[in-house]
């Protein structure tokens, strides 16, 4: 597929993923068409309103702007929120990619969706496992984000079996959005220890590298479900741990268990992603989780 004769609408384009995503398209050739909830800006180019909840909206904007694809980006992310909001939630994560899918079927449109590890782990609350989930395992979520991603997931298969390319990420980290590294560098330089969960185990994802998957998935007019995250199976301390020390800070790091933290949403013990499918159509292209918070920091200028 060649960009420059592609018309993308991307949604969620003032997001934290939207921020890797838009300028590679756009360096790529890509005619683009910037949506979010909100009206703004990025890479100069104006990101109109437009709420993927109203099925109305999203039908009057895929018809008349006519793209080749849409790249969903947008989402409802705060993971704790939902076990509250959960009508938000699947408002946003599933009936949302229900509202694009229908649309895109209706102007021949390819739908690429981001997907979430927090699909699995449900009936493995023990964190008994220690193979990673491949693309055609059963989803099992722990919590409402997980369900909620998970029928989005089902709802854009089912509308658009033979168009949609979905994406499944992990501990997604850019420096556009919250993310738990900008966490550590914040809350580390205000103390001299913190305590880090040492009982979640799974792979960290550079979004900017996540970008140029989705580009290269683009470009070999990948179909179907492929899970993208740095290689590496490590727990949220180890990361912590990691990040201090790439970053040089003196703060000490101690483990602490899921339940001592008490969040409000139960996560996945262990929700590592195989990559062989990833690596089969795109050949060697993933990176070292280590490899995964160095790209951070130095976007960032930390190092
Ligand atoms: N972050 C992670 O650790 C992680 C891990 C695995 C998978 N993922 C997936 O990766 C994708 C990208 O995540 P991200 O962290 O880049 O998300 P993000 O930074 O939260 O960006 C999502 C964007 O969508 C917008 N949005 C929310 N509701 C909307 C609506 N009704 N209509 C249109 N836009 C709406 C948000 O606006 P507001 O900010 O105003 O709400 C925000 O600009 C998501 O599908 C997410 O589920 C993320």
């Amino acid at each position: 597929m060649d960009f420059s004769k592609q018309k993308i609408l991307v949604t969620g384009a003032l997001g934290m993923l939207a921020a890797d995503v838009v300028p590679l398209l756009k360096a790529r050739g890509a005619e683009l068409v910037l949506t979010d909830i909100r009206e703004g800006e990025r890479e100069g180019t104006a990101v109109v309103p437009l709420d993927i909840t109203k099925q109305a909206e999203v039908t009057a904007c895929v018809s008349s702007e006519r793209p080749d694809i849409i790249v969903n980006c947008a989402a409802y992310t705060r993971v704790d929120d939902a076990e509250t909001d959960f009508a938000t939630a699947f408002a946003v994560n599933a009936d949302s990619v229900a509202n694009l899918a229908r649309a895109a079927r209706q102007n021949q449109v390819k739908v690429v969706h981001v997907s979430s590890d927090y699909v699995f782990g449900g009936d493995d609350p023990e964190g008994t496992r220690s193979e990673e989930y491949r693309e055609d395992e059963v989803h099992a979520p722990c919590g409402l984000y997980g369900f909620s991603k998970h029928y989005g997931d089902e709802l854009l298969c089912g509308i658009l079996p033979e168009a949609h390319l979905i994406v499944r990420t992990s501990w997604l980290h850019g420096i556009a959005g919250p993310n738990f590294i900008d966490t550590m560098l914040r809350v580390g330089k205000e103390r001299d220890m913190l305590r880090v969960v040492n009982d979640q185990f799974g792979s960290p994802t550079w979004s900017g590298w996540l970008a140029e998957v989705i580009c290269s998935l683009l470009e070999n007019d990948a179909v179907g479900v492929f899970h993208a995250s740095a290689t590496g199976t490590i727990s949220w301390f180890d990361l912590a741990v990691e990040i201090f020390a790439q970053a040089s800070y003196q703060t000490k790091v101690e483990p602490q268990t899921t339940e001592e933290l008490g969040r409000p949403a139960p996560r996945p013990a262990y929700s590592s992603l195989s990559k062989d499918k990833l690596k089969e159509m795109l050949g060697d292209v993933c990176i070292d989780w280590k490899e995964s918070v160095a790209a951070h920091l130095r976007a960032k200028g930390v190092v």
